[in-house]
């Protein structure tokens, strides 16, 4: 989701640096959002200048001290707490400390990410929906320990890229997930038990309910690696087996059909649309 917010934020005029881990990783996160951009610009959405404007307000690095002068960070690595605390604790270190310090995560706890820094008063969540540049929503996740003052500052923020804000507080899911993520999984259990096909299910909620996109299609759009992974923490957390994974989900991310991303999940990535 990282290109997604780098480009909404760098559309709203800001100066935007995105750091990546590798030149690689970089290169494909910037081609996506110039290939977004240029679609936006065929369809007529947004100008050839405001494309133009966007790429000029980004900035890439591989390196972490580059993020040294930003105002605020926003993490949107892996849902792997060891990750972000290594990740986060390193960003705490090369940053101006009055920087407000934001996590994009779907499941893990606000408030425990914020003890890798030296700035709990200035760390909460801001959780992103897929696809970033089209959701217009952002739970901003308040702790007990974030300031109203850096609340206040981050709300502001995410209006000026034109979200509107949802403000939760900080339990696992929030509020999106904690109702979007059992619906997935009984869509994955539905299918599992063959009480319907794939595209039987996905069309029963998208004619029956008008959702956009059918919930075994969307697992494959999010990635069935994060759903798994988030199901996982949610399950932990509450111990309600209604989060919990279910085998067919677990065997689809062992095989590596995450989905979009490795190009197989319940659909077929390789055809356009999906098949
Ligand atoms: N540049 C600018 N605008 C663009 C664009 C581009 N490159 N591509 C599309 N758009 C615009 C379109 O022109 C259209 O605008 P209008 O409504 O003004 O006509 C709008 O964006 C929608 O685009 P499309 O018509 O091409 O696409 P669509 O109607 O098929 O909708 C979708 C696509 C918005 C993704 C829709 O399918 C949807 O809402 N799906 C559900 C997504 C969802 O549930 N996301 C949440 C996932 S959960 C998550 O992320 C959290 C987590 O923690 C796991």
């Amino acid at each position: 989701m990282g290109h997604g917010i780098a480009q909404v934020s760098a559309q709203a005029g800001h100066a935007t640096v995105v750091r990546e881990v590798s030149a690689d990783a970089l290169a494909k996160g910037l081609g996506m959002i110039r290939k977004f951009l240029e679609a936006g610009v065929a369809k007529g959405k947004i100008t050839q200048e405001a494309a133009d404007r966007t790429l000029g307000n980004l900035e890439g690095t591989t390196e972490l001290r580059d993020l040294a002068e930003c105002d605020l960070v926003i993490e949107a690595v892996s849902e792997n707490l060891a990750l972000k605390r290594d990740l986060i604790g390193n960003i705490d270190r090369v940053c101006q400390p009055e920087a407000l310090f934001a996590s994009n995560t779907s499941s893990l706890s606000i408030t425990e990410l914020a003890t890798f820094t030296k700035r709990p008063d200035r760390f909460l969540g801001l959780h992103f929906f897929n696809p970033v540049q089209l959701m217009k929503l952002v739970e901003v996740v308040k702790t007990l320990a974030t300031s109203d003052a850096a609340l206040k500052a981050a709300t502001d923020w995410c209006r000026s890229i034109g979200k509107t804000v949802v403000t939760v507080g900080d339990s696992t899911g929030f509020v999106v997930n904690r109702l979007l993520v059992p619906y997935m999984l009984d869509a994955v259990r539905v299918f599992e038990q063959g009480l319907a096909s794939r595209d039987d299910i996905d069309n029963a909620m998208k004619l029956g309910c008008g959702y956009p996109m059918g919930p075994l299609f969307l697992g494959d759009y999010v990635g069935l690696d994060t759903t798994h992974a988030i199901a996982q923490i949610m399950f932990e957390e509450f111990k309600e087996p209604r989060f919990a994974p279910p085998p067919l989900l677990r065997r689809m991310v062992l095989a590596g059909r995450h989905g979009r991303k490795t190009g197989r999940g319940f659909y077929d990535w390789s055809t356009n649309p999906p098949s």
